[in-house]
C-alpha cells in the first residue's frame, strides 16, 4: 500500500505505508522508541526504525483497516508502564493493559484503540508513610507502605527523581495518583511511578549470587540448582513439561514475588493459563497465588509486537519488586514465541536475515533481557534479587536451533527436557546427562552449611553414578547385563534408584509435588547407604540378585508420597541392614 507523498503540506505525521503490524510515517519529527498514535484510531505504536524522512512504526494493535493518509501522532515519550499499588493479581496483555478491562470493554474480541491504565484509578489504598517532615531521601528511597495484599507495598522515590527534605506526608486513603508526598525542591510523589520498559532500572551494585533459589523440585535443587538472581533456561520439545515444570516454579520457589509471560502458541493454551492460573493456590498461605503474581498473558490473537514488548514489560515489573529488597522470579513461558515475534517484525522490515530467518541482533536481545537477572543492592540499600527462567520450544526438540543456541550462551542453568523420559513417564523428563548448573560452586557453601557438610559429596556420587550408568548401558546393549561384573551390575541397579526414587517427582501428588532440602538429603543418603551396604555385602561374597531382591529397597520407592517420612525412614534403614546381615551371614 503506498500513497503519493503530499503530507509536506499536512500539519502533522501520516502514514504512508502499511506492512501488517509494522507500518511507515512521514512528517513525523520522532526519536527511537518513541511511542506513537497511528490512524484514526489512534493505535498504540512504538518507533523502532527511522529512514531519511520515514518513520518506522510497529502497532500493538491489529492494523487491518488502517490506511495511507491517516495521521500519526508522536506522544514524545518512550513505551512505559505504570507501576505502584495494583500490579499484583493483574493479569495484564503485552503492554500492561489489563484483560479484564479489555474484556469488559469490548467483550471477547480485543478492540482496537482501546487504552486502559495499568493500574487502576479509583481504587483507594491504605498509604503508611515510613518518613517524616525533614528527612532526607533520595532515588529508590521507601517513603511509605501499602497492604496490598498479603504483600506489603514499598512506595518509593523512582530513580530519576531530584532527592531532598520531606516538606509534607501523609497518612490514609489514596488513589495512586493523588499526591502522597512532596520535598522542599518542590518535587510531588504520587504512589505511583512510570518507567521505560526497554531501559533496566538502575540499581548500587550488582553481586555474585550464592544462595539457592529453593524450588522443592529435587532434580532441580538436588542436582542443577539455580542461584536467587540467577538465570535458567527450560528448552523442551512439545508437551514435554516446559509448563509444568515454569507452574512448579512458580508455586513452590521460595521467591516472594512471581511474575509469569505466558507467550501462548496455541490459542488454547493461553486460554489454560487464564483459567488455570488464578485457581493455583498459595501453598505457603493457602490464598490464591495470584496475590503475589502478576500475569502478563499473549494469547495468539493478539498482534506480534504486543508479544515483542511483553517480556520487557514483565522484566520491568520484576526489577520494580526487587527495587523494594524482594526476591522475585520471573518465568517466560515460552521465550521462542517471543523469538518468533521478533523474526516476523525483521521481517517486515526487510532486514537481512541471520540464521533461520531470526535477525541479527537476536542474541544480543536474548543476552539483554537475561542480563536483567541479578542479586542487587537496590538504591535504598536492600539486597533484592530477580532469577529469570525461559522456557524454549525448539522446532522438532531440536536443540541446535537459534534461540536454544543463543540463550545456552547466556544462561547458567540449563534444564534440558528430553522427550523419549516423557514417553516413558519419567518426570519431571529433565535429562540429567545434558543438563547443568554453572552456580555450582558459588551455591556449595550455602549447601554444606543449610542442608548438611555431606550434601556436596553426596551430589557427586549420584552425579558419577548416573554418568556411570549410560557408560554402562551401552555395553548392556551390546553384551546384556549378565556380561557384566557383580559390582557394575550394582552399579546399574543403584543409578536406577537414584531415577526412580530421586529424580522421578510427581507435579500431582499432594506430598511429592514439593520437596524440602532436609528431605532431598534423607531420600539421597539412604540410597547411599543401600549402596554401601550393597558393594561390602558383594564384596563379602553375596550375589548381585540377592542385593537386588532386599525387599526393604522397594520400600525406599514410597517415601516420597510420606509427609511424615522420618520414622519411615529409620525403620527401612534398620529393615536394609538386619537384611544385609542376613544375607552375609548367610553367605
Ligand atoms: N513434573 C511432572 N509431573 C507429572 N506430570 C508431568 C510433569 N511434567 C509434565 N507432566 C505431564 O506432561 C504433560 C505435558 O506437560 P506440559 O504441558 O508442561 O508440556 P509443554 O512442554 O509445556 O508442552 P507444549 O510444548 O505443548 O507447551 C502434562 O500435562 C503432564 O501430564
Ligand atoms: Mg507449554
Amino acid at each position: 500500500m503506498e500513497v503519493k507523498d503530499n503530507s509536506k503540506q499536512a500539519s502533522g505525521g501520516k502514514l504512508k505505508r502499511i506492512a501488517g503490524p509494522v507500518v511507515t510515517a512521514v512528517n513525523l519529527d520522532a526519536h527511537m522508541y518513541d511511542l506513537v498514535q497511528v490512524g484514526n484510531e489512534g493505535l498504540m505504536g512504538e518507533v523502532i526504525k527511522i529512514q531519511r524522512d520515514e518513520v518506522i512504526i510497529q502497532v500493538y494493535e491489529d492494523t487491518s483497516g488502517i490506511r495511507p493518509g491517516e495521521p500519526v501522532i508522536n506522544t514524545g515519550l518512550p513505551l512505559s508502564i505504570e507501576l505502584g499499588p495494583g500490579l499484583l493479581t493483574s493479569i495484564y496483555d503485552g503492554i500492561q493493559r489489563p484483560l479484564e478491562v479489555l474484556v469488559q470493554k469490548m467483550g471477547d474480541f480485543i478492540e482496537r484503540g482501546v487504552s486502559a491504565p495499568g493500574l487502576p484509578r479509583d481504587k483507594k489504598w491504605e498509604f503508611k508513610p515510613i518518613v517524616k517532615e525533614g528527612d532526607t531521601v533520595k532515588p529508590g528511597s521507601i517513603i511509605g507502605e501499602v497492604q496490598e495484599t498479603n504483600i506489603v507495598h514499598k512506595v518509593m522515590v523512582p530513580p530519576k527523581v531530584n532527592g531532598g527534605k520531606v516538606k509534607s506526608i501523609k497518612s490514609g486513603l489514596f488513589t495512586v495518583e493523588e499526591i502522597v508526598c512532596t520535598l522542599d525542591n518542590g518535587v510531588e510523589l504520587p504512589m505511583m511511578q512510570k518507567w521505560p520498559v526497554r531501559v533496566p532500572r538502575p540499581v548500587t551494585e550488582k553481586m555474585n549470587p550464592t544462595i539457592p533459589l529453593i524450588t522443592g523440585q529435587r532434580i532441580l535443587d538436588g542436582l542443577f540448582p539455580i542461584a536467587k538472581g540467577g538465570t535458567a533456561a527450560i528448552p523442551g520439545p512439545f508437551g514435554s513439561g516446559k509448563t509444568v515444570t515454569q507452574q512448579q516454579l512458580a508455586k513452590w520457589s521460595d521467591a516472594e514475588i512471581v511474575v509469569y509471560i505466558g507467550c501462548g502458541e496455541r490459542g488454547n493454551e493461553m486460554t489454560e493459563v487464564l483459567t488455570e492460573f488464578p485457581e493455583l493456590e498459595d501453598p505457603k498461605t493457602g490464598k490464591p497465588l495470584m496475590e503475589r503474581t502478576v500475569l502478563i498473558a499473549n494469547t495468539s490473537n493478539m498482534p506480534v509486537a504486543a508479544r515483542e514488548a511483553s517480556v520487557y514489560t514483565g522484566i520491568t515489573i520484576a526489577e520494580y519488586f526487587r527495587d523494594m529488597g524482594y526476591d522475585v522470579s520471573l518465568m517466560a513461558d515460552s521465550t521462542s514465541r517471543w523469538a518468533e515475534a521478533m523474526r516476523e517484525i525483521s521481517s517486515r522490515l526487510e532486514e537481512m536475515p541471520g540464521e533461520e530467518g531470526y535477525p541479527a541482533y537476536l542474541a544480543a536481545r536474548l543476552s539483554e533481557f537475561y542480563e536483567r537477572a541479578g542479586l542487587v543492592h537496590t538504591l535504598n540499600g536492600a539486597r533484592g534479587s530477580v532469577s529469570v527462567i525461559g522456557a524454549v520450544s525448539p522446532p522438532g526438540g531440536d536443540f541446535s536451533e537459534p534461540v536454544t543456541q543463543n540463550t545456552l550462551r547466556i544462561v547458567k542453568v540449563f534444564w534440558a527436557l528430553d522427550a523419549k523420559l516423557s514417553q516413558r513417564r519419567h518426570f519431571p523428563a529433565i535429562n540429567w546427562l545434558n543438563s547443568y548448573s554453572l552456580y555450582l560452586e558459588q551455591l556449595h557453601d550455602w549447601y554444606d552449611k543449610e542442608v548438611s557438610p555431606e550434601w556436596n559429596k553426596l551430589r557427586s556420587w549420584a552425579m558419577e553414578v548416573l554418568q556411570k550408568e549410560a557408560e554402562l548401558q551401552e555395553i548392556v546393549q551390546l553384551v546384556g547385563s549378565d556380561a557384566l561384573p557383580d559390582a557394575e551390575q550394582l552399579t546399574i541397579e543403584i543409578a536406577r534408584m537414584i531415577r526412580e526414587i530421586f529424580l522421578q517427582q510427581n507435579a500431582y501428588d499432594k506430598v511429592d509435588t514439593f520437596c524440602d532440602m532436609t528431605k532431598q538429603y534423607a531420600m539421597m543418603k539412604a540410597i547411599r547407604h543401600f549402596a554401601d551396604l550393597a558393594y561390602a555385602a558383594q564384596l563379602a561374597g553375596v550375589s548381585p540378585l540377592q542385593i537386588i531382591s532386599v525387599k526393604s529397597k522397594n520400600e525406599l520407592q514410597q517415601i516420597k508420597f510420606i509427609e511424615e517420612y522420618i520414622p519411615a525412614l529409620q525403620k527401612i534403614e534398620a529393615d536394609m541392614e538386619n537384611e544385609f546381615n542376613a544375607l552375609r551371614s548367610a553367605s
